[in-house]
C-alpha cells in the first residue's frame, strides 16, 4: 500500500464518535453522498489516541475487498501522528502471507491511501511505512515453515534483505561456532540435521560512536527436544524465531531510514530436534562463558543459546547496551496474555527507555520484578546452574538465568512468546499469524537511546 498526496480516492473513510450503535472498529457503508462512504466506529472522541486508531482502521481493508475500493481518503483526521496511526492499521489490515497459496493476489487489495499535504505528515508517514515494510520481513520470516525457514536460509534472507541498506551482514558456521566456544548453543543444536548459523548484522550510522546490540532467539524450529512437546504445542513451533525477526526487522528500519545510530543485530539460529546425538534431560553441558548447566529440559533451550549469545556478544562485540527478544516461556502467556510482552534487566536506565519506547510504538511492554530470590530456583546440585526453575515465576526466572551470563553490560531481556504469534485469528491491530511485534519498540529504543 502506498500513500499520495492531492490525489482522488474512490472511496472515503469517515470517522463516527460517541455512536452507541458503530462501536469502535466496525464499519458501515453510506452510498447516500457522491462518493462511497465506510463510517467507522471510534469511539470516545476524547479518548482518541494512536492505539485507538490504529485498530479501528485494521478493519477497513476488508471492507474495501468487499465492496471493491482500492483507494481511500480519511475525512475527519488532521493529526501527522493519528494519520500515521491509521496507515498503519490499514497496512495489518491489508496484509495476507501468500508464500503458500496459489492465489497471490489476495495479498494488498487496498492499493492507496491518499492524503491533504500537511506540516511533519510526509516525513511521519515515510517512517511508518518503512516500520510496516520491515514488520512485513519480520512477518515473513516467521510464518514461514522449518522446511524453508531453517538457520542457512534464515541467513541468506537476512543479507539478501538487509545488505542493501547498506548493513554488513556476517554469517558463521558450526566450525567457527566451536572454535568462538558458543558450546551451549551448539549443543541444543545437535539433534538437527541443519547447521546452526551464526548471524551478526552491523549497522553504522554513527561513525567511532558505541554499538548497541539487539539479540534475537533463532529457534528455527522447537519439537522440545527429549523434553518433547504435544502435538498441539509443537504446531507453532516455527514461530520460535519471533524474537530474531523482530531484531532483523528492526536493523532493517533503523537502517532503511538512516537512523544515527550504531546497533549491532545477533541471531545464534539452530533447531531443537531428537536424534542420537540429541542431548538428554539430565545432561550437564558447558557454556561460553564457562559456566556449567544441568539441562532440568531439553524443551528449556533458548535460554541456551541466549546465554551463549549474550556472553559472545559482550565479549567480542563489546557493546554499550544490550537488548535480547525472545519466545522464551509459556509462562508470560498465562503472566501477561497474548497483550503485553514481559520484560526484566539489570539496568533501571536501558529499562526505562525501554518501556518508553514500548510506549511510543503502542507495543506493550511489562516490567517483571528481578529480586535476587528467585535466583534459588535455578541452582543446580551437580553444575553451576540448572536450565529451569520451576513453574513458579517461569518468566522471571527464565530471563534472570539469561542474566547470569551477562558480566558488566546494561542488558533488559524481552520475552515475546504471548504477543509475536496468533494462531487463529487476527487480533487488531495484528494480522492472523506472526504480529511482527518488536519491530517498532526496538526501532523506537535505539533511534532515542
Ligand atoms: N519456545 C518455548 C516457549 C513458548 C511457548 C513460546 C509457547 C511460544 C509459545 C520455549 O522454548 C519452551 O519450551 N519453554 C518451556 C520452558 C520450560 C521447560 C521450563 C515452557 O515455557 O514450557
Ligand atoms: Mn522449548
Ligand atoms: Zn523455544
Amino acid at each position: 500500500m502506498k500513500f499520495e498526496f492531492n490525489q482522488e480516492a474512490n472511496a472515503i473513510v469517515k470517522l463516527v464518535f460517541d455512536d452507541e450503535n458503530l462501536k469502535p472498529g466496525t464499519v458501515r457503508l453510506d452510498t447516500a453522498g457522491d462518493k462511497p462512504t465506510l463510517l467507522l466506529g471510534l469511539g470516545k472522541q476524547d479518548e482518541l489516541k494512536t492505539a485507538s486508531v490504529r485498530k479501528a482502521f485494521f478493519a477497513i481493508p476488508g471492507e474495501t475487498i468487499k465492496y471493491g475500493f482500492d483507494s481511500l481518503t480519511i475525512d475527519g483526521l488532521n493529526d501527522p501522528a493519528l494519520l500515521a496511526a491509521a496507515f498503519e492499521g490499514l497496512w495489518m489490515g491489508n496484509y495476507v502471507f501468500t508464500r503458500y497459496k496459489q492465489d497471490k493476489q489476495a495479498d494488498r487489495r487496498l492499493k492507496t491511501l491518499c492524503l491533504v499535504q500537511a506540516e511533519g505528515l510526509e516525513e511521519k508517514l515515510t517512517e511508518s511505512r518503512v516500520l510496516m515494510e520491515s514488520a512485513d520481513f519480520a512477518r515473513y520470516l516467521v510464518n514461514s515453515r522449518p522446511i524453508d525457514l531453517y538457520p542457512e536460509t534464515l541467513a541468506q534472507l537476512t543479507k539478501q534483505e538487509l545488505e542493501p541498506f547498506g548493513v554488513e551482514v556476517e554469517v558463521y558456521g558450526k566450525n567457527k561456532a566451536q572454535e568462538l566456544g558458543l558450546t551451549a548453543f551448539l549443543t541444543v543444536s545437535e539433534g538437527s540435521d541443519k547447521e546452526p548459523q551464526v548471524i551478526i548484522a552491523k549497522y553504522n550510522g554513527a561513525g567511532d560512536e558505541p554499538y548497541g546490540a539487539l539479540i534475537g532467539k533463532g529457534l528455527t524450529y522447537d519439537s522440545g527436544g527429549y523434553g518433547i512437546k504435544s502435538t498441539e504445542g509443537m504446531v507453532t513451533m516455527h514461530s520460535d524465531m519471533a524474537g530474531s525477526a523482530s531484531v532483523l526487522g528492526a536493523i532493517r528500519a533503523i537502517a532503511a531510514n538512516k537512523v544515527n545510530k550504531n546497533v549491532y543485530g545477533v541471531v545464534l539460529a539452530c533447531e531443537n530436534m531428537i536424534d542420537g546425538s540429541a542431548y538428554k534431560n539430565g545432561d550437564i553441558i558447558s557454556s561460553h562463558l564457562g559456566k556449567t548447566i544441568e539441562i532440568d529440559s531439553t524443551d528449556a533451550e533458548g535460554r541456551l543459546t541466549l546465554a551463549d549469545a549474550l556472553s559472545y556478544t559482550e565479549e567480542a562485540l563489546k557493546p554499550s547496551y544490550m537488548v535480547d527478544v525472545a519466545t522464551l516461556t509459556g509462562a508470560v502467556v498465562i503472566a501477561l496474555g497474548d497483550v503485553a510482552a514481559g520484560a526484566v534487566g539489570n539496568n533501571d536506565q536501558l529499562m526505562k527507555d525501554v518501556l518508553s519506547a514500548a510506549d511510543l510504538s503502542d507495543e506493550p511492554i511489562w516490567e517483571l520484578p528481578n529480586y535476587d530470590e528467585y535466583k534459588e530456583q535455578y541452582k543446580s546440585t551437580f553444575a553451576d546452574l540448572k536450565n529451569t526453575g520451576g513453574r513458579a515465576a517461569g518468566s522471571i526466572t527464565a530471563g534472570l538465568f539469561l542474566g547470569e551470563f551477562v558480566q558488566d553490560t546494561p542488558w533488559a531481556h524481552l520475552d515475546v512468546a504471548g504477543v509475536t504469534y496468533r494462531a487463529d485469528k487476527a487480533k487488531p491491530p495484528h494480522p492472523v499469524g506472526a504480529s511482527g511485534f518488536g519491530v517498532k519498540a526496538l526501532y523506537q529504543l535505539v533511534k532515542n537511546r
